[in-house]
């Protein structure tokens, strides 16, 4: 069997390009005009690249981008103040905290200062619990992609038995929490987790979050099952030159596609899904702020 590829990167386009237009129909018939505050502290170069393309999409979507570049000496208290000012101010409908935060940081504090209506990475604590009871929310945004993948190529996920490897906030939880909103039977496999080669062959939809290249082989995939790899690992690649490196996700892609029924690459899979969400969050919450109809089919 070869595993049909499930593209986020064009569907990501697609989103964008619809939210592009609604958001150009708010400015038009209401004057109103979505924003997306960002706040980065410190160097960290990866969340360099990720704010710096979020910064991109949003103003190519029609938004308005507020970055906020934080030295690494930031404290708390100030971070705190800045929250605040954003959380008053009315051109900002939504708030997203680049993590990691630096160590002397208590992340959680930050990102529960986040006003709940504009906490668009969905990470407040009012948010994880709405997420978990059923009520509405914002929903984390890599879980959210996730979701669309899955429900764009499957239809109805009921019933399906749901694996998700990873427990973090940010993926592992919040994933499990939606799977078992479309009534999945869900299991959260872990680091002590045992066989767990055994625990992933049952899914028929297998989501990787753990952040370790390659870890899930072939061999720990059910015939036909649909594989979501959230998984972005930049690794040595001496193939491509001295110094070169590559990215791979959490799964072992070649034999895993030849075991699978439909399997996200990396890049082009999950990742571009992530701030295409975003984005449906950010307009989400401008819609909800200015009492308008959501955006249908943004949400879940
Ligand atoms: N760092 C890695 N992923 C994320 C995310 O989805 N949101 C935020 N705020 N930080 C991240």
């Amino acid at each position: 069997m070869t595993a049909t590829i499930l593209d986020g990167k064009a569907f990501a386009a697609r989103m964008r390009a619809d939210i592009g237009g609604r958001v150009a129909r708010l400015r038009e018939e209401f004057g109103i005009i979505p924003g997306l505050a960002v706040v980065l502290v410190g160097e960290d170069p990866a969340s360099q690249v990720y704010v710096r393309n979020k910064h991109k999409q949003t103003v190519e979507a029609g938004m308005e981008s507020f970055e906020h570049r934080l030295a690494e000496t930031t404290t708390e208290d100030e971070l705190l103040d800045l929250i605040a000012g954003l959380n008053a101010d009315p051109a900002v409908n939504g708030i997203l905290v680049q993590l990691p935060l630096p160590a002397h940081i208590d992340s959680d504090r930050v990102i529960n200062a986040i006003d709940p209506a504009k906490d668009v990475d969905g990470f407040h604590i009012s948010n994880v619990g709405r997420l978990a009871t059923g009520q509405k929310s914002m929903v984390p945004c890599t879980p959210l992609g996730c979701l669309m993948l899955l429900r764009d190529h499957l239809g109805s996920l009921s019933g399906a038995e749901a694996v998700v490897v990873g427990r973090s906030n940010i993926v592992g939880k919040p994933m499990a929490q939606l799977l078992l909103g479309e009534s999945c039977t869900v299991t959260i496999a872990h680091s002590r987790t045992r066989e767990p080669a055994e625990v992933c062959r049952r899914a028929d939809i297998l989501v990787a979050a753990v952040g370790r290249p390659e870890m899930i082989p072939g061999t720990w995939i059910k015939p036909g099952a649909t594989v979501i790899d959230v998984g972005i690992n930049r690794i040595p690649a001496p193939e491509r030159g001295e110094g070169k490196h590559r990215l791979v996700g959490d799964v072992d892609f070649d034999s895993a596609a030849r075991v699978a029924g439909a399997i996200t690459p990396v890049p082009g899979g999950v990742g571009p899904m992530t701030i295409a969400c975003l984005l449906a969050n950010t307009l989400t919450a401008t819609c909800r702020a200015n009492g308008l109809p959501e955006p249908e089919g943004l949400t879940v």
